[in-house]
């Protein structure tokens, strides 16, 4: 595992000349890879599954160096799928041997379907629980961002669109697509909730107060009173939700 980690530094640390927000994905990076083990952990996975989780969480964003030097975003609405360009990357003239020679099936599509909508039926049930995991690793350090104002939302006057409401009071997760507001974004962050897959991942939200803060520091972000009454709402009903799910 040092070596392939010592592989990625010596790949992703020659992007940091594009700017300083590469340095955030080479964090991002090492702590998905981090919580990924510990998610592993608590499914009991033997030692060679726990390295596998965390060859998938080292290599999942891969691809964001390349994103931010080709397009100078990591919107993929506005540049690439970098779950697809990970993939791609790591295929070509099989690039993924540098840091590790098995599995490489599981960690393709752990890297390819991290930042989808869903994860594809087609998966069999080995290759879904790493693409899961990946996924929930994800989701908590994004959430970690937001709440250390690195990915907060910038408000504009907007509130939370209808829709968005609806699909979050029916424990629906929010596609990006479907973002009309500034403030809908926030209902996204939200949404994860709804898109979450093991009880490890609702206990380390709770512990870490994720929900609480993120609304709490959104608040701080705007003066519109009908947006805070939104999220007053929607802070007991997420709140409830993740007290269900680990208490079931
Ligand atoms: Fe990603």
């Amino acid at each position: 595992m040092k070596e392939a980690e010592e592989e990625f530094l010596k790949y992703a640390t020659p992007y940091e000349k594009y700017g300083e927000k590469i340095e955030l994905k080479i964090k991002h990076t090492m702590r998905v890879k981090k919580i990924s083990k510990d998610l592993a952990e608590s499914l009991n996975l033997s030692k060679e599954d726990v390295d596998l989780a965390e060859y998938c969480g080292l290599l999942h964003d891969v691809a964001r160096f390349e994103q931010w030097k080709r397009y100078g975003t990591y919107d993929d609405l506005k540049s690439i799928d970098h779950g697809n360009l990970g993939y791609e990357i790591l295929k070509k003239d099989h690039f993924i041997n540098r840091f590790t020679k098995k599995n490489h099936n599981t960690i393709l599509l752990a890297v390819k379907y991290h930042n989808k909508y869903r994860v594809p039926n087609t998966l069999n049930e080995r290759n879904r629980l790493f693409a899961n995991i990946t996924r929930d690793a994800d989701k908590l350090d994004i959430l970690h961002l937001v709440i250390n104002g690195k990915l907060a939302v910038k408000t504009d006057n907007t509130i939370m669109s209808n829709h968005i409401i609806k699909q979050l009071k029916n424990k629906t997760s929010i596609r990006t697509k479907d973002v009309k507001t500034k403030a809908d974004e926030i209902g996204v962050r939200l949404g994860f909730i709804f898109d979450i897959n093991f009880k490890k991942s609702y206990q380390m939200i709770k512990e870490h107060d994720y929900i609480n803060r993120l609304i709490d520091c959104q608040k701080r972000e705007t003066k519109n009173e009908e947006l805070i009454k939104q999220m007053e709402e929607l802070r007991t009903f997420v709140n409830e939700y993740i007290e269900e799910m680990i208490t079931c």
